[in-house]
């Protein structure tokens, strides 16, 4: 099939390459000239395991193509997709600026009947808007031209988006007319085989199943960060008793897993977007306030045992942090628990020695040459010359670290594990001081 799509963000890029992978022919279009031609090198913007060599393959084959160039690329798709930002605004509402604009771009050029199809995490209500956004340019140019208007939100995990994508667990497309689940049924055929993974719905409630999906797992992690809380109060281990909630089926063992506060460009994002929606519907949702009061303080925490540690005395210190990016798998630093460690520990007048695996080169561009920040090249190298150490990410390379390493190499023996990825036991037989989050050693 041909299609289009509009944003060479992380869903517009993942999306264009899994459906070029798939035999469609796809072009993919963004105002950002310097990263189309990038695009066209075949250079990736993002680090995504597994998308430059699908990008690559796709590009070179003649499936994927990507331009700058709005007109040529809506006369190309039977299947348009909008797939651009929707940041934050002040108040945290979604700014659909973006979407809209895209929307009257593709009236102002359509010439048959498409479907136009959002991917964009968009308001409940935005399909209307982007149905009216595109008649409105339609009718102003008297042109009769039939076109559908789809909610189809993605599920994709940064780090593992290529795979997502290709192997989606559920498809859901929100539609009001038979034309259009039509077109995509045989758009996803090659996604959807062994059994039906396709869910249809209204638009508004596949733009309500997106918020959903994303508030209920913030809302597991941020409940699991407050048991932590209480379990270092009361005397109780949190990884004992996730172990023995995660037991029962309804509850499952996915993440419950504790730690210094969730990040990303979604989970904060959506939250407070779904917060704002029920607001301006007059409904207060509490829980939701509460589920994102829980994440911000969670994400001070590192912070609170290190410097409770030094007694406050922060000035003049060194600590090694292993782990900038927001989760493991990804380059990504937006909203990143590391970004208020370093913040908070900068502002105390001490010193950061880091090392993330992908990370390094995004947070220099975010935060520049400074004397109290080095980037290091190894997770050894982040130790020389600290000292403590603090882990912020859960990479798997840090999982089973030389703790003699370690320890021989701070000035004082002491880990402090954001993510739990450590046994206190086993750190402590090493001669390192352990705290972790909801274990035992607290403030
Ligand atoms: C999230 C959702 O998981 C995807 O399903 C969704 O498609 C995507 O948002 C989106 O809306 O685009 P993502 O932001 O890539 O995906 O990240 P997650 O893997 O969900 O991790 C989010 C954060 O939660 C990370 O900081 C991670 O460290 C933290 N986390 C995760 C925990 O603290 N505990 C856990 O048990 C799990």
């Amino acid at each position: 099939m041909r299609v289009t799509i509009f944003g060479t963000g992380y869903v517009g890029l993942v999306t264009g390459a899994c459906l070029a992978e798939m035999g469609n022919h796809v072009v993919c279009v963004d105002i950002d000239t310097a990263k189309v031609e990038r695009l066209k090198r075949g250079e990736i913007p993002i680090f995504e395991p597994g998308l430059e060599a699908i990008v690559r393959r796709n590009h070179v084959s003649g499936l994927l193509d990507f331009t700058t160039d709005a007109a040529p690329a809506i006369a190309h798709g039977e299947v348009i997709f909008i797939a651009v930002g929707t940041p934050p605004d002040e108040d945290g509402s979604a700014d659909l600026q973006y979407v809209l604009a895209v929307a009257g771009t593709i009236g102002r050029h359509l010439d048959r009947y498409a479907v136009i199809v959002n991917k964009s995490t968009v308001p409940v209500g935005t399909a209307d808007r982007v149905r009216e956004a595109v008649a409105a340019e339609l009718a102003a140019r008297r042109a009769a031209i039939e076109f559908d208007v789809v909610s189809n939100p993605e599920f994709l995990k940064e780090g593992a988006a290529v795979d997502d994508c290709l192997r989606p667990d559920r498809i859901i497309v929100g539609a009001s007319g038979a034309r259009a689940v039509a077109v995509l049924r045989k758009l996803y055929a090659p996604f959807n085989r062994n059994h039906d993974r396709m869910v249809v719905m209204d638009e508004r409630s596949a733009e309500l199943t997106k918020y959903a999906a994303n508030a209920m797992l913030a809302t597991k992690i941020s409940f699991m960060n407050e048991i932590a809380n209480i379990a270092e109060r009361v005397g109780a281990d949190v990884e004992l008793v996730r172990q023995g909630i995660g037991s029962d089926p309804r509850i499952g063992y996915h993440f419950i897993y504790p730690g210094a506060g969730y990040g990303g460009s979604c989970f904060p994002k959506d939250v407070q977007a779904l917060e704002r929606t029920a607001h301006s519907h007059g409904y207060e949702a509490r829980l939701l306030g509460a589920v994102e009061a829980v994440n911000r303080q969670q994400k001070t925490k590192l912070f609170e045992l290190i410097s409770h540690h030094f007694n406050g005395e922060l000035a003049g210190r060194t600590i090694a942090l292993w782990g900038l990016a927001f989760k493991p798998n990804t380059d990504d630093m937006r909203e990143a628990s590391s970004r208020q460690l370093m913040e908070a520990l900068w502002n105390a007048g001490a010193k950061v020695r880091a090392f993330d695996p992908e990370a390094r080169e995004e947070t220099h561009r975010l935060y520049g040459d400074r004397d109290d920040l080095v980037l290091c090249e190894r997770a050894s190298d982040a130790l020389q010359g600290a000292d403590v150490l603090a882990v912020v990410t859960e990479w798997k390379a840090f999982r089973s670290p030389d703790f003699a390493g370690i320890r021989a190499a701070l000035a004082e023996p002491v880990i402090f594990d954001g993510r739990n990825l450590y046994e206190p036991a086993t750190v402590e037989e090493a001669g390192l001081a352990y705290y972790g989050i909801g274990r035992g050693r607290s403030l």
